[in-house]
């Protein structure tokens, strides 16, 4: 089996009712959604209403038609900037971004001159609120932010972030990959306009899912055009939630799946997922920093990371750890720059990158002991 360590790139395993759900949906009945009358599609029907309602329900958000499906957080994320900016809007962004974000920008920022300006933090990603405010300007559009950086887990202030947007009358954008399902967010508490996820991280739902919740009245231009399943006679893309940003047919098989991860993040409750996640990752912080000559990045606290621990040995390649641990120990982990650069330049291994080692739900300590063995036998 191995041990696997790669959680902030993908969750497994996942719950065994994930699986379960998408073989029996696609066994049993497998029809398209919002397109048929008949029983099946209706259950298919069904099944992404309550999706949309259980999803608000984990985010203390109560208008499913304001969830949109997607299939993952890189999709929400070009929908969501590519349908709210327009020629040379100001855009504000943290120093940590995963490529999903900073791609799309520089894309943005090539093809409508977009202006983005980067909110600076300390070397361990932690980032001030009130920076953000000093950065606005006349033409500020919108701000974005991930909620914790994938290379160093470190958690950035959401919330305040939140009060300040909304205090200036600017969209509040959150890229929620690495929180949603291993952190308490609440977009009502969070003052969080905009949260895009991705279902196959800490949401422990299948890949190919992911979505967007609207949480305002701002515009979300529609990016794509094409067949709701209503409406059929007009020309236009339609103006309403959830079909003016779900286009095409929906991925019901994989949301179904989705559906009984939610029911599984309810059942056992992300405060107590957290705390699970929390005690893994400050006993590996402990276990790690004993190891010869390690460096770790990124706070070495775990009530400020997420279960994301960044490191290189001296005078070994990230590469080579990895491939080591993977090859003799069976133990697997990242390495590189994790579709991250801007969080490389902060914490000064641009160059050479990191060794990742994130932890989920279904690691265990012994785990974290086998690795730092593997890693003191290197
Ligand atoms: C912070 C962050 N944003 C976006 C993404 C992209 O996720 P997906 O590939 O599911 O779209 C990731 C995945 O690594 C991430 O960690």
């Amino acid at each position: 089996m191995g041990i696997y360590l790669d959680n902030a790139a993908t969750s497994f395993p996942k719950p065994k009712e994930v699986s379960e759900a998408v073989y029996d949906f696609m066994t049993n009945n497998g029809t398209s959604s919002g397109r048929g009358a008949y029983k099946k599609a209706m259950e298919s029907d069904f099944i992404i209403y309550e999706c949309r309602k259980l999803i608000g329900e984990l985010f203390n958000f109560n208008n499913p038609k304001n969830v949109i499906f997607t299939s993952n957080v890189t999709e929400s994320i070009n929908m969501v900037l590519r349908g709210m900016l327009k020629e040379n809007d100001h855009v504000i962004t943290s120093s940590l971004e995963h490529n999903a974000v900073w791609r799309t920008l520089k894309t943005l920022e090539k093809e409508k001159n977009i202006d983005i300006s980067k909110v600076k933090c300390d070397k361990h990603g932690i980032t001030k609120a009130n920076d953000v405010e000093k950065l606005i300007k006349e033409n500020t559009k919108l701000i974005i932010f991930t909620a914790a950086s994938n290379v160093i887990g470190t958690i950035q202030p959401i919330k305040e972030i939140g009060e300040i947007a909304r205090k200036n009358k600017i969209p509040f954008v959150v890229d929620g990959a690495q929180l949603c399902g291993a952190y308490r967010v609440d977009v009502q508490n969070d003052n969080i306009d905009i949260l895009t996820f991705t279902g196959h991280k800490s949401l422990l739902g299948p890949m190919g899912t992911g979505g967007i919740v609207i949480n305002c009245d701002y515009n979300i231009e529609p990016t794509k055009s094409g067949g709701t399943g209503g409406d059929s006679a007009y020309e236009y893309q339609v103006d309403y939630y959830p079909n003016k940003l779900e286009t095409g047919t929906l991925n019901v098989s994989g949301i179904c799946g989705l559906r009984s991860a939610v029911k599984f993040l309810l059942k056992e409750k992300v405060e107590n997922i957290y705390e699970k996640e929390k005690n893994l990752t400050e006993y590996a912080l402990n276990i790690l920093s004993k190891v010869n000559d390690v460096e770790i990045y990124g706070p070495k606290d775990s009530e400020k990371i997420t279960p994301v621990i960044s490191f290189n040995i001296k005078n070994k390649r990230a590469e080579e750890v990895a491939h080591i641990l993977g090859d003799k120990y069976n133990i697997m982990v990242r390495a590189g720059l994790h579709c991250a650069p801007c969080a490389h330049e902060i914490i000064g291994t641009k160059e050479v990158g990191t060794v990742r080692v994130s932890m989920g739900y279904f690691n265990e300590k012994q785990e974290i002991d086998k690795l730092a063995y593997a890693l003191n036998n290197l």
